[in-house]
């Protein structure tokens, strides 16, 4: 208990000094809450050309460093990773302390080791706050976007967690984090979406230029975050033409998504052979996607409304009727933003520019997959979990870190989960960590867990005393503890469960008597094992208990023994030295 508790304090002050000072620093400017983290390196980074800054390596709940290969030349130029092998545990996270709360682009870039002994390209799974938003695919490190992945999350407390989820091909190894705060309504989806979700860029696109760009790049300001933009000079060649414009676009860099203004001075648009504009990309089906389509009116040929008028579709379904950009901005050079997000069933998302006069413009394209936040594990029983998980010594290989019921993906493992419709959250109603290896004590944190109906801790080494608080678990119904190394008397607690069906303390070290409100519970269908504890008694089949004696009685009784050893041995010794002389004389008389 005590050590436990030291050590999580001392991670603690760690985790929480060093994100205060990094807070305090992000506050005195109006700016946004901005956190890179450069990960296995000991020192600050800054890296070039800008001299952003990268913090050492902190917060994180396992793993090693070692020497990085950037799969891409888009990842930052970092030289160390942080690896997560998996006897660390399936799961493992960096917790960011102390943040504001709101809404934030989380970014984890993804390294390779440089080691040619070890096999490159893990493939892991991602998630933030209990959120699955990323599945690595085979053949990522050969892909420029593929080399990060990219959430938007809403942060309601003041910490973030960001874990890696092991799927047993590789150990995830991540060359950085950012944790970027955005406007608060930034990419709102519109009311009845709320704000229980994440959303994971599946493709964005600056239309009508060569150069792949970060907003960075873009001269954005940092309250859009940091997007990477990929670029894209056709969608068809032959069919459709790049333009661009060195005028100042009006209308961008503003609330709620900061859209740098270069990203509106290049365009695809149509041509006379095909006016029209459509552009295809593969999805995962079955699932809501966010459509962000960005436009101003750039050719220097259109200059009034109606001469480019065009309806949007979106997989054959017209979203958006009769787009004319000049009527809807007023003047040129202006940029408009139109969302709209849509449930696709199947395995792609088209979208057409249909044009009624003109020819169809488009400046950029930006597709998110819209993903229902987890809802997360009551914390309380969070708690527990890890003062049980530090008393009962897990090894390590068992991970427990994140949250232990989401994602539901990852839940952990030894851990049954539940939802509790009425209270939004999962509960824990099972543990079943029997024959683990496990050489701890059982702590009385345990009975936080008052969802608990099953807990099965057989056939390892656990120690001491089993916890009075067990009693308190009105759920249980299965209690097997057998096979450890438990010592004490059975409390008398226990027997307050009273949804008890099977116990078993069979195989231990206890001693006393049985409890009398559990010794007479097997008449009513449950199932008891007391055996195999050599100091247990009182019910049938195990010893009858002896009178209970103080300890003056017992030292009584002990001089009391004593004492009449002594006048045996008195006696024994007369009658003998009496029948010496009996045959001594008799022999005399006889001779
Ligand atoms: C990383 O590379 C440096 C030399 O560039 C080397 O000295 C160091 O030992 C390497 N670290 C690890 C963990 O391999
Ligand atoms: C996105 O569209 C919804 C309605 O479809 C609207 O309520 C919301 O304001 C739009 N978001 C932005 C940032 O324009
Ligand atoms: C960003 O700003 C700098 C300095 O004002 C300028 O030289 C550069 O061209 C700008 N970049 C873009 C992409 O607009
Ligand atoms: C997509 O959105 C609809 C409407 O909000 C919702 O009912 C549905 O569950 C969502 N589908 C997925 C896969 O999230
Ligand atoms: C508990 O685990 C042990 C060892 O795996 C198993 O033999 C036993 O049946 C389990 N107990 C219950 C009540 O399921
Ligand atoms: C139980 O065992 C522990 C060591 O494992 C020992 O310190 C303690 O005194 C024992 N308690 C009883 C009541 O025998
Ligand atoms: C109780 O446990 C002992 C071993 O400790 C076993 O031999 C016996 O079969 C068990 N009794 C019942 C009723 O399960």
């Amino acid at each position: 208990m005590q050590l436990g508790s030291t050590i999580f304090q001392v991670l603690f002050i760690h985790i929480s000094l060093s994100a205060t000072s990094l807070w305090v620093f992000a506050a005195q400017s109006n700016a946004p809450y901005t956190l890179r983290i450069s990960c296995g390196s000991r020192e600050d980074v800054h890296t070039p050309p800008t001299n952003t800054l990268w913090y050492r390596d902190f917060g994180y709940t396992g793993g090693r460093f070692a020497n990085a290969t950037r799969p891409s030349f888009i990842s930052p130029p970092l030289k160390t990773l942080r690896f997560f092998p998996l006897s660390d545990g399936p799961e493992n996270c960096y917790y960011i302390e102390n943040i504001p709360a709101g809404r934030y682009q989380i970014r984890v870039f993804f390294g390779l080791i440089t080691d040619p002994n070890l096999a490159s390209e893990p493939i892991f799974d991602l998630s933030v706050e209990g959120t699955q938003f990323a599945s690595l695919q085979p053949g990522w490190s050969g892909v420029d976007e593929q080399s990060f992945a990219e959430a938007i999350v809403n942060v309601m407390g003041t910490s973030v967690s960001i874990c890696f989820h092991g799927t047993g091909h590789g150990d995830p190894s991540i060359l950085s984090i950012e944790v970027l705060q955005i406007d608060d309504d930034a990419y709102e989806l519109g009311k009845s979406w709320g704000d229980k979700f994440v959303l994971r860029p599946v493709k964005r696109l600056s239309s009508g230029t060569g150069k792949p760009a970060f907003d960075e790049d873009l001269n954005g300001t940092q309250w859009g975050g940091d997007r990477f933009w990929k670029p894209i000079k056709t969608f068809s060649t032959g069919d459709d033409q790049a333009i661009s414009t060195e005028n100042v676009i009006a209308e961008t860099s503003i609330s709620p998504n900061f859209y740098p203004l270069a990203l509106y001075q290049s365009a695809i648009v149509g041509t006379d052979r095909e006016p029209g504009l459509s552009f295809q990309i593969d999805i995962d089906p079955n699932k809501n996607y966010s459509v962000w389509l960005h436009f101003a009116e750039i050719d220097p040929a259109v200059t009034k409304e109606l001469q480019r008028v065009f309806d949007v579709l979106i997989n054959g379904d017209v979203m958006f009727k009769d787009v004319d950009v000049i009527r809807m901005t007023g003047e040129r050079y202006t940029a408009v933003v139109l969302n709209k997000t849509v449930s696709v069933s199947g395995k792609s998302l088209k979208i057409m520019l249909k044009p009624s006069a003109g020819h169809a413009i488009i400046s950029a394209i930006e597709v998110f997959e819209v993903i229902a936040a987890e809802m997360i594990t009551m914390t309380d029983e969070v708690s527990a979990l890890r003062i049980v998980k530090a008393m009962l010594g897990l090894p390590l290989r068992f991970g427990w870190n994140g949250d232990p019921c989401v994602p539901q993906q990852h839940p952990w493992s030894g851990v049954d989960c539940q939802f509790d419709s009425t209270k939004g959250k999962w509960v824990i109603d099972g543990l079943g960590l029997d024959n683990q290896g496990l050489r701890g004590f059982l702590p009385n944190e345990i009975s936080e867990l008052q969802h608990l109906q099953s807990i099965n801790l057989s056939e390892n080494s656990i120690r001491g005393p089993i916890p009075l608080t067990l009693g308190d678990i009105a759920k249980l119904q299965v209690l097997d503890l057998s096979y450890n190394e438990l010592n004490g008397t059975i409390p008398e607690h226990l027997g307050a469960l009273q949804n008890l069906q099977i116990l078993n303390l069979n195989g231990n070290s206890l001693t006393g008597k049985v409890p009398a409100n559990l010794g007479g519970r097997p008449l009513h269908r449950a199932r008891f094992n007391f055996t195999g504890n050599d100091g247990l008694c009182g019910i049938p089949g195990l010893p009858e208990c002896g009178p209970h004696l103080s300890v003056g009685a017992k030292i009584g009784i002990a001089f009391g023994s004593l004492f009449s050893l002594l006048i045996v041995l008195v006696f024994i010794t007369c009658w003998w030295k009496r029948r010496q002389n009996i045959l001594r004389a008799q022999k005399l008389a006889a001779g």
